[in-house]
């Protein structure tokens, strides 16, 4: 039986687990919460959606880590989304706290998973779920790229007025301030991104990008974007699900790929049943080189803003 776990009945996890369940690609998916009521009604819901979506994916809602036991995939949403003026930073130290426990309870229910982190500041939060699980690096991945690929695709393709299905776009590096978008692997149709927008356009659809969750959460007001976040983690749970090798933008650890090393980055992976098979090296131009550089040095700072934390 495949099965996967969602952590966190917020818009977040809910979405991700409708996505999952409306894929139809395992058999079960748990959605699990602290809160009494909330993924068991959730579940309910969904599961009565079943006969009209055409999906046999069964969800169950609880609040006991005992029904996650077993489960392939372990996404964690887990965690205070950010308020707007908030920056991801602010959060570390209560998703930290948050991350531990619940990455404990995973590796003591489901100790062959893949875990999948998405819960902000998302380059350090993976990293806490790598160091607190013990297990092999390339079972502990993060959500960042695929969604900020897809916020610059769209841009992109607002832009350009291509059909979106035509504009491919890469960012690399971290989830927030040194997200590296890579202009020089994006293609709209069959022209390099270059050939189709102007230099200074490019570089304020970058702008817009770095900045495109901060955006979502200054017009929401209260909570943070879920739609495109959410089919990001579930392409990611599938991709595994399905052992399928697709590559894709990930946080991934990077052991001398780049040059860099020892550190949870946003790069090109390979997904399969093990999680992240491999870190495909794209080329890069020197200055988004140097910019990925630049991000893995900010990560690893952040990262030692974790180990300040008391947990
Ligand atoms: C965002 C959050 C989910 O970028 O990190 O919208």
């Amino acid at each position: 039986m495949s099965k996967v776990t969602v952590v966190g009945a917020g818009k977040y996890g809910s979405t991700t687990v409708q996505r999952i369940a409306e894929a139809d690609i395992v058999d079960e998916v748990v959605m699990t919460d602290i809160v009494e009521g909330l993924p068991q009604g959730l579940a309910l819901d969904m599961n009565q959606s079943r006969p009209v979506v055409g999906h046999r994916t069964k969800v169950v809602g609880t609040n006991d880590y005992a029904d996650t036991a077993g489960s392939d995939v372990v996404v964690i949403t887990a965690g205070l989304p950010r308020k707007p003026g908030m920056s991801r930073m602010d959060l570390l130290e209560v998703n930290a706290g948050i991350v531990k426990q619940v990455t404990e309870a995973i590796v003591e229910h489901s100790p062959d998973a893949v875990i999948i982190v998405v819960t902000n500041p998302l380059d350090q939060m993976t990293t806490l779920a790598a160091e607190v699980s013990g297990f092999p690096r390339q079972r502990v991945m993060g959500q960042a790229g695929i969604l900020d690929s897809s916020r610059f695709a769209h841009f992109i393709s607002e832009t350009t007025g291509a059909d979106i299905q035509t504009v491919k776009a890469v960012t690399l590096g971290s989830h927030g301030a040194t997200m590296v978008p890579v202009p020089s692997q994006c293609r709209v149709g069959d022209k390099p991104l270059s050939e189709v927008l102007d230099a200074e356009t490019i570089d304020d659809l970058v702008d817009r990008t770095r900045k495109g969750g901060a955006e979502i959460v200054g017009l929401l007001k209260t909570g943070s974007a879920y739609y495109a976040p959410s089919a990001a983690a579930a392409a990611m749970a599938q991709a595994v699900v399905e052992d399928s090798g697709l590559e894709m933008p990930v946080c991934a650890w990077v052991d001398g790929e780049y040059g860099i090393s020892g550190v949870y980055l946003g790069v090109m992976g390979r997904l399969g049943a093990d999680g992240v098979s491999a870190v495909v090296e794209v080329d890069l131009t020197e200055s988004e080189s140097a910019a990925l550089h630049e991000a893995a040095v900010a990560v690893k700072e952040k990262v030692e803003d974790l180990r300040q934390i008391e947990l």
